[in-house]
């Protein structure tokens, strides 16, 4: 009898909390930055060239990184600056893998990166520092390893095309689950270009399936560089090897 009152009062302890916590400013600010899941974004380098009026040079012939982004979440703390210094000891890797392809100084793209999405991945202990963040970022890049697999099961960027449905199948029998895969809608006459590919991860860092589009805010408000994108349409879809094509 005793354990039930103690119970119930815990109970309603609890909600209370809750009720008077949602209502304070403080409790309220962090709502606003509280997301689910990380996406690990890997991007196309010769669509994000078409997309920018083919503004690059050599553009790599590889996946690369985008960047790791909180679901719901952006610019959780505006006083946590870049700081350039911390990528010293991988910083070949941070140019091969998550370069900016448009432009040949990349500090200000990492900053971005940081500032936007990095400063709330950091609400996590294995990402709560900038070297922690971007070295993070290329270790699940590196597990994913995208580029061996999709050569592996012969999706291969070239004048030819895929039905997105074929693209799917192979990553799926790859991961197990189905990343997101975002195009550039065609222009007359043409098929959608595939552009990126987002992979979801828990908190955890495991691979899971990503919600359906519907429910997802997060493309409403993505970077600039990617707001030509959406999710691609189950048709013909180009992985084009040049920008002219
Ligand atoms: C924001 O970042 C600064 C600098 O790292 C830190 O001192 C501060 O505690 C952070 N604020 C929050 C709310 O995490
Ligand atoms: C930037 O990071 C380096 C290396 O960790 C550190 O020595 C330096 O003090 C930092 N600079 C600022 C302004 O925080
Ligand atoms: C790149 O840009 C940053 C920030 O503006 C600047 O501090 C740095 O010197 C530049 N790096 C090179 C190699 O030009
Ligand atoms: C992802 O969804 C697919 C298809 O519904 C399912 O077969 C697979 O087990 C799921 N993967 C995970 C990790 O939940
Ligand atoms: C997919 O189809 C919808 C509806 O026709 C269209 O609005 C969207 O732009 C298409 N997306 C792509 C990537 O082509
Ligand atoms: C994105 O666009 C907004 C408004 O158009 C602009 O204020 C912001 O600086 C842009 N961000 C980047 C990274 O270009």
């Amino acid at each position: 009898m005793k354990s039930v009152t103690t119970y119930g009062l815990l109970v309603e302890c609890f909600w209370l909390a809750l009720f008077c916590g949602s209502a304070t400013p403080l409790l309220a600010d962090s709502d606003h930055h509280k997301w689910d899941k990380l996406y690990l974004v890997h991007h196309w380098p010769v669509t994000v060239c078409m997309m920018n009026d083919n503004e690059c040079k050599d553009p790599p012939m590889y996946w690369t990184i985008h960047g790791l982004w909180p679901d719901k979440a952006e610019e959780c703390n505006r006083s946590w600056h870049f700081n350039v210094s911390e990528l010293k000891d991988f910083m070949e890797d941070m140019r091969e893998y998550w370069p900016d392809i448009l432009h040949t100084n990349h500090t200000h793209f990492w900053r971005h990166e940081w500032e936007k999405h990095g400063t709330c991945a950091a609400e996590l202990e294995a990402l709560n520092s900038q070297k922690k963040y971007f070295q993070k970022t290329l270790e699940f890049y590196r597990k994913i390893n995208l580029n061996s697999f999709l050569l592996k099961v012969g999706i291969k960027p070239g004048p030819t095309y895929y039905q997105l449905a074929a693209i799917k199948e192979a990553l799926e029998s790859v991961y197990n689950i189905t990343p997101k895969i975002q195009c550039l809608p065609p222009e007359e006459g043409r098929l959608q270009v595939m552009g990126q590919i987002k992979f979801c991860l828990t908190k955890e860092f495991t691979l899971r399936n990503c919600t359906e589009p519907q429910s997802d805010l997060s493309s409403a408000h993505e970077d600039n560089s990617t707001e030509d994108l959406s999710i691609c349409n189950d048709t013909l879809t180009y992985y084009p090897s040049h920008m002219h094509t």
